[in-house]
């Protein structure tokens, strides 16, 4: 396993929210595995081993590389100081490096989306997360956002949020049913849907004065001199078939005041030797036109999912791996053929990381203290 930063587990380490341990808590699982894997931390592919050298070297390469490039919205005042995607947020919240976020002083945050990224976000902005992994620069400015604001350009039915996430962000405030975008075809489908009736009616229960959920609303540009000062959002109109309804401008406009705005709009992939892409081309985890080259997790499927989610898709090219190789694959170490840089990572060193990070942890009542230099992990790994 060949992975850039010198720590694995990806969005577990640096995407899953710091309040969501047991979710972290698959890393045991993985740490099993890696019982049976050489890893090579600390190596991009690409950038420090190429994917051609890779493929010479071994019968079969799957790229798992997630999804870790910030979607666009392409409106005006996208690049104004204060406009973040979530992807940096997150990033800097669950201290990977060389992500770094200047909030304000209790801002008022308007959040673009209505995924479960959107809410996380919304989450950590109200709560504090001094007990958990979260970075120790975040710390002390998470929890403390005056206004939020979490706006979505399509209906309350049509909202890629899940319930567990929905009921976590309670209480939320300023519902306005009018918002909701119920046409009939949002009626039909909420009455074929168990799962999105069961949120409607946990939506409709929820009460307070936190967060704002906004429905209708397509931003269309970013305010500000220099730092954003508001978002101008359109207002929509539902259109389409149920299940496929699309959000339409209706020619009003309403302007939301915000000095951090954060788009958590999606991602898309950059694959080593495809560039960027929403995902790779396969069927069954083959990578269509380059034999003994498959794919896995968020870069196979496009930015979606949970952890669980990817296990299914896992074996399916694991299937599809075994297959090919039913005449048997060859016994050499690929180590052999491969040049790495001195300052790739192996497991042992990360487990002197993991070490040394619960041991900063249990200094403050924290499960760790997460090292967010590269230089800090290199330094730790090395002091055998
Ligand atoms: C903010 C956020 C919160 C989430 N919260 C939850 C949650 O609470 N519960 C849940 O079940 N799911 C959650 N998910 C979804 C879950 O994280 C994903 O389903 C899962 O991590 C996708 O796995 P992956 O292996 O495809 O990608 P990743 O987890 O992103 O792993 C890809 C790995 O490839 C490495 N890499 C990338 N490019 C290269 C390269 N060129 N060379 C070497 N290495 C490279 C990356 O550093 C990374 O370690 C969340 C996702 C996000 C974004
Ligand atoms: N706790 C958890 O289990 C957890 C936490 C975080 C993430 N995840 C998972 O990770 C995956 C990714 O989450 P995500 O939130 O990034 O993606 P997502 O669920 O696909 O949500 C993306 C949101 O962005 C909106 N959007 C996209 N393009 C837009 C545009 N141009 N203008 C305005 N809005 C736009 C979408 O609206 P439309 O629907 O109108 O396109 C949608 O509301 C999901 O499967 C999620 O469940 C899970």
């Amino acid at each position: 396993m060949f992975e850039k930063w010198p720590t694995p587990f990806g969005l577990v380490r640096f995407g899953v929210a710091p309040d969501h341990p047991e979710v972290k808590a698959v890393t045991s699982d993985f740490h099993k595995v890696a019982e049976n894997i050489k890893f090579y931390g600390n190596t991009e592919v690409g950038r420090d081993v190429s994917l051609d050298a890779l493929r010479d070297a071994y019968d079969g390469v799957v790229i798992a590389c997630g999804a870790s490039v910030e979607r666009k919205l392409r409106i005006p005042g996208e690049n104004l100081e204060g406009v973040f995607h979530a992807r940096k947020f997150v990033g800097w919240y669950n201290g990977e490096p060389l992500q770094n976020v200047e909030m304000p002083q209790n801002p008022d945050v308007v959040i673009i989306g209505h995924g479960n990224v959107a809410l996380d976000c919304a989450r950590v902005l109200k709560t504090d997360l001094s007990n958990t992994d979260a970075s120790r620069s975040a710390v002390p400015k998470l929890g403390t956002a005056n206004r939020v604001s979490v706006v979505g350009r399509r209906g309350a039915t049509q909202a890629a949020f899940t319930i567990k996430e929905l009921r976590e962000i309670a209480p939320i405030t300023g519902l306005d049913r009018s918002e909701f975008g119920d046409t009939e075809a949002s009626l039909r489908e909420l009455e074929i849907s168990k799962p999105k009736k069961r949120k409607r009616e946990l939506l409709e229960s929820l009460q307070g004065s936190e967060i704002r959920l906004r429905f209708l609303l397509k931003p269309v540009e970013f305010r500000g001199k220099g730092r954003v000062e508001s978002v101008l959002f359109e207002k929509c109109e539902l259109e389409g078939e149920p299940g496929r309804q699309i959000a339409v401008g209706a020619g009003t406009f309403e302007e939301i005041p915000a000095n951090l705005v954060l788009c958590a709009i999606g991602y898309l992939s950059n694959v080593p030797g495809f560039g960027i892409v929403p995902r790779l081309d396969h069927v069954g985890g083959r990578v269509v036109g380059h034999p003994r080259l498959y794919c896995a997790g968020w870069c196979k499927r496009g930015p979606s999912g949970i952890v669980g989610t990817n296990v299914a898709d896992a074996k399916e090219t694991v299937a599809s791996i075994l297959e090919d190789l039913e005449g048997g694959g060859n016994d050499t170490t690929p180590a052999k053929f491969i040049q790495l840089p001195a300052s790739s990572t192996t497991w042992d060193d990360w487990l002197r990381i993991d070490r040394h990070e619960r041991d900063l942890g249990s200094e403050i009542g924290a499960p760790r203290v997460k090292l967010v230099d590269i230089s800090d992990m290199l330094r730790v790994a090395r002091h055998t």
